[in-house]
C-alpha cells in the first residue's frame, strides 16, 4: 500500500516520535510511506468560497502547501492522521490540511485510516477521536485504529514499540 501520514505537530518531539514508529513498522511491512509535516507548512483554512467546485474545476484557489498535500490524497491507499492533542482536538494545522480536502472531496483511493494522537494528560483527545471516526465514515474509508498515548507513555520504548508493530501487522 502506498500510506501517506499527515504529521500535524509543528514540534519534531512525541508526535514525531509516533509517525516515525508507525512509518518504519510499515516499512518494514513492505508498505510505501509518505510522511508530511502539515504542522509545519503554510497551510490556511478553507473559505468556502466554492471556486473548487465552480469554475476552479477541482482546484483550490489558494496556493499555498496543500499543493505538496494533494497528490498524496490522490494516491495514497491509507492515510494516517497525526496530532498533538490541542485544547481537546487535533491542531489547526492538522484541520486545515483535512478540511482542504473539500476541492477534491475525500481522499480519492483511500481504503484505510488511523489516527495517532500524542497528548500531555489522559482521555483528553476524544474531540479529536469522534472527529476522525465521524470523517473516515462519511469518507467511506475503514478504520484500521487509534493510538493515543498520553504523559509519560511518550516516547516509552514499550508504546512506539506497538505503534510499530501495529503498522507492521498492516
Ligand atoms: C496549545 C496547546 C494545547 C494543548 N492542549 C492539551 C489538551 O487539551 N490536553 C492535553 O492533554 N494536552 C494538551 N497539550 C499538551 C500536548 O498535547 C502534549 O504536550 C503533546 O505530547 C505534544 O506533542 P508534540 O511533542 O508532538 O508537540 C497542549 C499543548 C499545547 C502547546
Amino acid at each position: 500500500m502506498k500510506i501517506a501520514i499527515l504529521n500535524g505537530s509543528p514540534r519534531k518531539e512525541n508526535t514525531a516520535a509516533m509517525v516515525d514508529a508507525f512509518a518504519e513498522g510499515a516499512k518494514e511491512a513492505g508498505h510505501e510511506v509518505e510522511i508530511l509535516h502539515v504542522g509545519r507548512m503554510n497551510i490556511a483554512g478553507c473559505k468556502g468560497c466554492e471556486y473548487c467546485h465552480t469554475k476552479g474545476e477541482g482546484k483550490c484557489i489558494q496556493k499555498d502547501d496543500m499543493e505538496k498535500v494533494i497528490p498524496a490524497y490522490l494516491d495514497s491507499d491509507m492515510i494516517v492522521y497525526a496530532s498533538p492533542v490541542y485544547y481537546f482536538g487535533a491542531t489547526a494545522q492538522l484541520q486545515a490540511a483535512i478540511q482542504r480536502v473539500y476541492c477534491i472531496g475525500k481522499p480519492a483511493k483511500a481504503k484505510k485510516a488511523a489516527l495517532l494522537l500524542s497528548s500531555g494528560s489522559p482521555a483528553t483527545g476524544s474531540g479529536a477521536v469522534e472527529m476522525y471516526k465521524n470523517m473516515i465514515k462519511y469518507m467511506g474509508i475503514e478504520d484500521a485504529g487509534v493510538c493515543a498515548l498520553a504523559g509519560e507513555e511518550n516516547k516509552s520504548e514499550e508504546k512506539l514499540a506497538e505503534i510499530r508493530n501495529f503498522a507492521k501487522s498492516l
